[in-house]
């Protein structure tokens, strides 16, 4: 069957971007580092630990959620084409396209993905699995190339794993506004997300008993040494998660743990940590059903179908363009 592969993102686009975001943030005050940098091979793996530690819930909620919706989402949407945002592994796809398969609707799959190596082999995988699907796999980041999303067919866009609460509001704002953007009237979108629950549920999921969250947290200072030529001693900073109450977020933040001077040869940049200072490397902001829903309305969707878990700790809802 057709597999085609669009390549929007090449290795130097993504240097390019990686420089500019290591500038921008280790030149600001306070500090930061966007979370999307904590992807390379080593953190792909660490993402995948985190997925099954006992106290990181959202992964295997969000999959049991996903299991009990799945038919009453592929009725309800009627769509031929499954588009992904951020695909990866496309594990839990697969329970989205066994639905849109059984209800007799399914023609085409369309992954993307940043990284073209987890999207060749997700591929492959699904090549061999789904005879007669027509896969059609885009390299690209899904806040720079949405515009250009394959259009054929009646598309439902899923976005999952909480991803969305990684950008910041302005940020979210702008995403939504430009996938509605690319969406024809009547097209869907499926969005998964992470409910504001107790800090007691919620910080550990952030900062695990093993230690995973922090080696996780600690590469995005590996990633800048070997791609920038940087000489972050990274075992000197501290993994820590934060609940904001007010932003209603999770904050993930590296300490140093003294006073470093820190040299970023390729950006010719010299930057200076006090002892205690934080860096923050994630936002992971957790929702209100309201508020998902507002945020979806103001952008040009209207919510036509919405489930959670019994303990509402992750919501999916299904959106479409008006
Ligand atoms: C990428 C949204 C699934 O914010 O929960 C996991 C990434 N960061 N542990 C999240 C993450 C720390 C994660 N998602």
């Amino acid at each position: 069957m057709t597999a085609l592969l669009d390549i929007h993102l090449t290795g130097a686009d993504a240097d390019a971007a990686l420089r500019a975001d290591a500038r921008a943030g280790l030149t600001a005050a306070p500090k930061y580092l966007p979370p999307k940098w904590f992807y390379d091979a080593r953190g792909s793996v660490l993402f995948e630990q985190i997925t099954e530690l006992p106290e990181y819930f959202p992964t295997r909620t969000e999959r049991a959620l996903l299991e009990r919706t799945a038919d009453a989402i592929a009725i309800t949407s009627g769509a031929d084409t499954i588009v992904e945002l951020g695909s990866g592994s496309s594990a839990k796809t697969r329970l989205l396209l066994d639905a849109f398969r059984r209800a007799e609707s399914l023609r085409r799959y369309v992954p993307q993905d940043v990284s073209e190596s987890a999207l060749r082999e997700a591929m492959a995988a699904l090549a061999a699995d789904y005879p007669g699907l027509e896969l059609h796999g885009v390299v690209g980041d899904f806040t720079a190339h949405l515009d250009r999303l394959p259009s054929e067919g009646h598309r439902m866009v899923a976005f999952l794993g909480g991803t969305i609460g990684n950008l910041l509001p302005p940020e979210r704002a702008a995403f939504l506004r430009a996938l509605r953007t690319a969406l024809r009237p009547g097209e869907q979108f499926l969005l998964g997300t992470g409910l504001v629950v107790d800090p007691a549920v919620l910080v550990p999921a952030y900062d695990d008993a093993a230690g995973v969250t922090a080696e996780f947290n600690r590469n995005v200072l590996h990633v800048l040494n070997r791609e920038l030529g940087a000489d972050f001693d990274v075992d000197a900073f501290d993994h820590e998660a934060v609940w904001d109450a007010g932003n209603e977020w999770i904050e993930m933040h590296l300490v140093a743990r003294r006073a470093m001077t820190v040299t970023v040869a390729e950006l010719d940049l010299t930057v200076q940590f006090a002892a205690g200072e934080e860096m923050c490397t994630e936002v992971s902001a957790k929702f209100r059903p309201s508020g998902v829903r507002n945020m979806l309305g103001e952008a040009g969707f209207r919510v036509v179908g919405s489930w959670a878990d019994r303990d509402e700790r992750m919501a999916l809802t299904l959106a479409t363009a008006v």
